[in-house]
């Protein structure tokens, strides 16, 4: 579990021409769907999205890793081949806002621990351009909320351990490998004095 949690990075740079089946999403999506739930009010439906033509639609409404002003996102054939977009349907909504975005990180985390087991790579998206929803003939009930980018990873990704405390921006070495610092096990743990 440790291996797979730490293989389990952020991937921005993938195979294009690998090509991810209806299938494997929908395995993936299952794996979401398990996640548990405030409430059990399990709010979050999902589309996969696998065809070139609506990949290439999607694709210029993400914006790609703020912390590398200079890198304008994976260039073509480097793109994701797959997106499941994270929908919010509103008519099972029985907690608070802060309760479903909790359920949608437990479920896409658990959608990109399966993606990793299967050599999958993906990049969850927050800062998309609202006009992606208009693509879609979208229902009242539905909001998008959340894009998850996926393929055939092609980059390496290092996770190091944070130099300092404001020490959070990933970066990029001089052969493409992408760090990524983490606050150490010890700035995680506190011990609060007991009254
Ligand atoms: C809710 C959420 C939204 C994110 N949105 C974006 C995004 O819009 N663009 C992007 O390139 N990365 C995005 N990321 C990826 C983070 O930048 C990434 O998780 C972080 O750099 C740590 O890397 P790691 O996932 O490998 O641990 C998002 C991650 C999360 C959890």
């Amino acid at each position: 579990m440790q291996e797979i949690i730490a293989k389990t990075r952020t991937f921005r740079r993938f195979s294009q021409k690998e090509q991810l089946s209806s299938a494997t999403l929908g395995e993936l999506i299952d794996l979401a769907r398990l996640g548990g739930s405030a409430r059990n009010g399990q709010p979050w439906q999902y589309m996969p999205v696998n065809t070139p033509e609506l990949c290439a639609k999607i694709f210029p409404n993400l914006a790609w890793a703020g912390y590398l002003p200079d890198w304008k996102g994976p260039v073509e054939g480097e793109r994701p081949s797959a997106y499941i977009l994270c929908l919010l349907n509103k008519n099972r909504l029985k907690g608070t806002e802060g309760e479903v975005q909790f359920d949608l990180g437990v479920a896409t985390q658990n959608l990109l621990l399966g993606a990793m087991e299967k050599r999958i790579g993906g990049c969850r998206i927050g800062a998309f351009n609202p006009q992606l929803a208009s693509l879609f003939v979208m229902p009242d009930y539905l909001r998008l909320s959340l894009v998850i980018a996926l393929g055939k990873p092609r980059e390496t990704v290092i996770i190091e351990e944070c130099k300092n405390d404001d020490d959070i921006r990933y970066w990029r070495d001089e052969h493409g490998g992408h760090h990524v610092p983490k606050r150490s096990l010890e700035s995680c743990l506190v011990n609060l004095e007991v009254r």
